[in-house]
Formats: C-alpha cells, sequence, structure tokens
C-alpha cells in the first residue's frame, strides 16, 4: 500500500483490548476480531503498541526479542492473519520500534555482563569514578538514577527508563545491523510502517559531562512534572547531541521510502523544533510531542504549535495515548475535541476507546502495576488508568472484553458507555470522512487565532477549498462565526452532565 501522507491511526495497547483466552488479556487475535469496527471508524491505519517476549516490567516496552511474538499475545500464524484482515479492510499496520533499550533480560545484556565484549558495545558501560560513584549526574527519564552498578563487570550501566532497561548504543554498528534485520523481518510479514519510541532519547554526547541545572524556563517546559527530578537538568549531554535527529536517516534508509514512519518525542524542551529536524526530507514522516496532551488539546497551545512548525504537516495529533491519562470526559467536550483534532492538518493518532469518550478511570494503588506510576503514587503521570481494558458493550459482563477477569479491574459508566455508543461513535465516523474527502488532512493553516478559551482556524485545502473552524472551550464566544451555514457542529451531541460553553463547528468559507 502506499504511503499515507497524513494518516488517521488508530492505536492499539494489545494488553487491554480484546482478550479471547479467558485470561484476562488481551491478545492479537482480539485485535483481528476488533478490526471491523476500526476499519468502520474510517482511520487509515492500526499502531500496535509492543507485541513482542518481554517481561513486562514497562508494560512491553522492555524487550527481550524484537522479531518474536509474547505467547501472552499469540503466535505468529496470529500475526499475520491480524495483517491480512486488516489490509482487506484497507487499514495500514505499523508497529512500535522499541530501539533505545532492550530488557536486562535480553540474550544481549546477559552476554555483556558474562564478558562478551562485542555485546557490551551494544550498550554503555563505564567505570566509576575513582570515588566509585557513577561517571555523570545523568538521570532516568522516569526520575530515578541512570546508573546502575554491576558487581561482575564493577562497572555502571546505562538507562533511561527503568534499571531493567539497560540503554542500547545506538552508535554500534552490531545493533545497526540488528535494526535494519529486525525492521526488515516485520516489513517481509507485510508491515506497513513503524512508531519509533522516545526518538529524542536516541543519542547521548560521548563526552559523558554532567548536565547543567536546568534554567527556570526549561525547568518549566521540559517533559514530566515538577516532582519528577529529571526536569531539575538542562539535558544538554544526555539528550541529541548536535544533528542527533540525522539519525532518522539511517532508519528511512533501512526501512525504505514505501514505509510510513513517526516517533515519539518526549522532550518538552524545544519540542517543536525537534520535531521538525526529525522529519527533515529522508528522515520520518512526522513526530509527535505531548504538548497537546499535556494541555487537553489547549487552544493557545495549538496557536503556539502552529507558530513553532508552521505547518502542522509533520507533527502528529492525539491527547491521549497508553501513557497518559485518557482527555475523555463523557460530556460535550469530547466531542468538540475531536471535531478540533480532526480539522487539524497532518496526522491523527486516536486512542483505543476514545471514542466511546471514556474517561480516566481511579485505580486503587493495589491494583496498579505500573513501576512509573507507584513511584510517585498518587501523583504520578497516570498512565495504567489509561491501559484499563476498553468497554466494547455496555451490558455484557465485563463488557465484552474478557470472560475471565480483566488484568486491571473495569468499571465504566454503562449508560455514559450506551450513549457514546449511540452518539458520539457516529460523530468519530462522519469526521473521519469529512478529514479525508475534504482534504483537512493535508491542507494548509491559513490564520489561527487563540487565546486559552477559544480556537478560530483557517485552513485551506490543496484543492483550494477553504475551512473555518472555531472551537470554544469553556468560556469561550463564538459571536462573530461566519453567518454561513454550519458544515458540522460538535453542539448536537449534548450529553445531561453537559458543562456550559464547549461548542465546536466548521463551516466551508
Ligand atoms: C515510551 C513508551 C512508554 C515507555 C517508554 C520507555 O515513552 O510510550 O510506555 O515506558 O517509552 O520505553
Amino acid at each position: 500500500m502506499a504511503r499515507n501522507a497524513a494518516p488517521a491511526i488508530y492505536q492499539i495497547y494489545p494488553r487491554s483490548f480484546q482478550d479471547t483466552t479467558g485470561n484476562g488479556v488481551g491478545d492479537l487475535e482480539g485485535v483481528t476480531r476488533r478490526l471491523d469496527h476500526i476499519a468502520g471508524l474510517g482511520v487509515d491505519a492500526i499502531w500496535l503498541s509492543p507485541i513482542y517476549v518481554s517481561p513486562m516490567v514497562d508494560g512491553g516496552y522492555d524487550i527481550i526479542d524484537h522479531t518474536a511474538i509474547d505467547p501472552l499475545y499469540g503466535t505468529m500464524a496470529d500475526f499475520d492473519a491480524l495483517v491480512a484482515r486488516a489490509h482487506d479492510l484497507g487499514l495500514q499496520v505499523y508497529l512500535d520500534q522499541v530501539l533505545n533499550h532492550t530488557s536486562d533480560q535480553s540474550p544481549w545484556f546477559l552476554a555483556s555482563i558474562d564478558g562478551d565484549e562485542a555485546m557490551a558495545e551494544r550498550y554503555l558501560w563505564c567505570d566509576p569514578k575513582p570515588d566509585g560513584t557513577p561517571p555523570t549526574n545523568w538521570l532516568s527519564q522516569f526520575g530515578l538514577p541512570a546508573w546502575h552498578w554491576n558487581h561482575k563487570r564493577r562497572q555502571y550501566y546505562y538507562t533511561q527508563f527503568l534499571p531493567q532497561q539497560p540503554a542500547l548504543n545506538l552508535r554500534c554498528a552490531g545493533v545497526q545491523t540488528a535494526i535494519a534485520a529486525q525492521m526488515k523481518h516485520w516489513q517481509d510479514r507485510g508491515v506497513d510502517g513503524f512508531r519509533f519510541d522516545v526518538v529524542t532519547a536516541f543519542l547521548w554526547d560521548t563526552v559523558m559531562l554532567d548536565n547543567p541545572p536546568a534554567t527556570p524556563e526549561v525547568h518549566r517546559k521540559v517533559a514530566g512534572e515538577v516532582f519528577n527530578p529529571y526536569t531539575y537538568q538542562d539535558h544538554v549531554y544526555d539528550m541529541l547531541p548536535g544533528d542527533g535527529a540525522s539519525y532518522a536517516e539511517k532508519l528511512r534508509a533501512w526501512a525504505g521510502d514505501d514505509a510510513y514512519l513517526f516517533g515519539e518525542n518526549t522532550s518538552g524542551n524545544h519540542s517543536i523544533e525537534l520535531a521538525m529536524a526529525f522529519t527533515e526530507p529522508g528522515r520520518l514522516d512526522a513526530v509527535y510531542t505531548t504538548d497537546l496532551p499535556a494541555n487537553r488539546g489547549n487552544p493557545a497551545t495549538v496557536a503556539d504549535m502552529i507558530g513553532r512548525a508552521g505547518s502542522l504537516q509533520r507533527i502528529v495529533g492525539w491527547l491521549s495515548s497508553h501513557d497518559q491519562p485518557r482527555h475523555g470526559r463523557g460530556d460535550a467536550s469530547d466531542a468538540v475535541l475531536a471535531l478540533q483534532m480532526a480539522v487539524l492538518p497532518g496526522p491523527w493518532i486516536i486512542y483505543q476507546g476514545e471514542e466511546y469518550g471514556l474517561p480516566q478511570p481511579d485505580l486503587a494503588f493495589r491494583d496498579v502495576t505500573d513501576p512509573f506510576d507507584l513511584l510517585y503514587w498518587p501523583d504520578g503521570p497516570g498512565r495504567e488508568g489509561a491501559r484499563v481494558p476498553v468497554p466494547w458493550d455496555a451490558v455484557a459482563d465485563n463488557y465484552a472484553f474478557t470472560k475471565g477477569t480483566p488484568w486491571l479491574p473495569m468499571s465504566w459508566d454503562r449508560a455514559d458507555l450506551q450513549r457514546a455508543q449511540a452518539q458520539l461513535v457516529p460523530f468519530y465516523r462522519q469526521i473521519l470522512e469529512m478529514r479525508s474527502n475534504l482534504g483537512w488532512h493535508t491542507a494548509s493553516v491559513e490564520a489561527c487565532h487563540a487565546n486559552d478559551d477559544r480556537l478560530d482556524l483557517t485552513i485551506a485545502t490543496t484543492a483550494g477549498a477553504r475551512y473555518r473552524g472555531i472551537f470554544c472551550h469553556g468560556s469561550g464566544r463564538a459571536d462573530d462565526a461566519p453567518t454561513g451555514n454550519v458544515l458540522v457542529s460538535a453542539d448536537r451531541l449534548r450529553p445531561p452532565r453537559d458543562p456550559k460553553g464547549w461548542h465546536g463547528a466548521i463551516w466551508r468559507l
């Protein structure tokens, strides 16, 4: 299938999507069974969060074998069936590529501990300072120490997330050969593209100096909350020194021109500028930053991103994921935000279940397994709540997710779910169809005015049509709306718990 310029991508976190075995955990066969629903929404592609062999310390992002399916999710035959069905339905399939690290249970890492120096080069092993302390002051993005002592090697190894995720040295030739082979392995099975995990963490500066403290400006903007000490540093030496973004040219060369490639940028510090660098010609198609979800699609944030990027063609829009609390509220704001996303030019990621307006569920401490959430409980990022399984059926036992016990407790409001199935899902279908048929996804931004409560956006499509969207977030006014007929409005969806002042509509000019 040809590479799509600005696809609508449905993100699937397989563990929480659809269980077919009764073990309470979603699986690949479950994904295949629900592909009709996804294709029916009118998206162009699915992105599967990692399905590879993993001890699941970081929800599957700690990988032992990047080329094999974890038995928890099924078999390679299940995967092949999934890809075949997706293609029959016109959906492209994108896989997650976690290149920054392996699991500490990976045979590569275990061999490096045992003294295999070729394998040791695939990671970052460093001698301690003379006083036994770590080589630099670097921290992991979760706020943990970045360096962990190994008594066998009498060295520290470097991590950017959990201690169980040793960082891969992406400059190492052996690692590069392995990455190219693993991407080809999946493309040979029909995969159409890849989502690259945390591209901003790909490289560090080999001079190995301490990061300086963050200025107040950087402190405010850097990824994470102030409870996370990672925000106290300016990541000069541990994150993408110099022209690090040009590494994306290697990814493009390995994947080829037909593959759709997008990456995750977790650095709030210069996020848009980095996204633009990663998506120069010959690099990735698009990159997403945390600006939009961190601010729940706030109009001023949208305008700031457009101002800094010029166009949004190379920035993926999204509001929820397996890493962010769900943005749904089960009220009028859900439809307004969906319409705003649909008319923003560029690719768009829809997270599983957001078409049901699902709000972020509360979980009890005893139910939470995510180490990042647990570190800062109850003030953490809320990742596990976003991973509570999708409720497919408002009246069925366990909402038809599983015949067993779901791996996280599911407690969704059944009346809200029924209403969303009747109203919000058809609205997503309608606006996804308009987005591609009218060419909003490949349009350019002609004008954008915003404050915290109101976004007023005019776009021009490549066919020369112009559309204006006005979105009021709570208290913004729409007195100056065009006088012509509204093309599509979110206002017809008015659930009972509708807060005043959320409006959104689009006019053809
Ligand atoms: C990405 C993933 C996240 C994971 C982290 C480390 O941000 O989306 O879930 O914890 O990378 O791999």
